[in-house]
């Protein structure tokens, strides 16, 4: 299964990490998911974002950090 982010959400709950912070952390070179979890601390107490932080992994280069995540950032299309 594929799941495509294109917003910021919270993976990790109990280390309170975000999908971005995952995304970006593959893009600078950690390409597994122990490099993950030593970088950002990532599934090391309840486990419940294993699943999620793994399908990230396998599907950064498909995630377009080029949009606006802050809403404050968001202009709609005037069409
Ligand atoms: S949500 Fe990631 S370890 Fe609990």
């Amino acid at each position: 299964m594929i799941i495509i982010y294109n917003s910021i959400m919270y993976v990790c709950l109990c280390s309170a990490v975000t999908t971005n912070q995952i995304i970006k952390c593959v893009r600078a070179g950690c390409k597994d998911l122990d490099a993950v979890t030593k970088q950002l601390g990532v599934g090391l107490n309840c486990g419940s974002c294993i699943y999620m932080i793994s399908d990230l992994i396998a599907n950064t280069e498909s995630h377009d950090l080029s949009r606006p995540t802050d809403p404050d950032d968001y202009e709609p299309n005037e069409s």
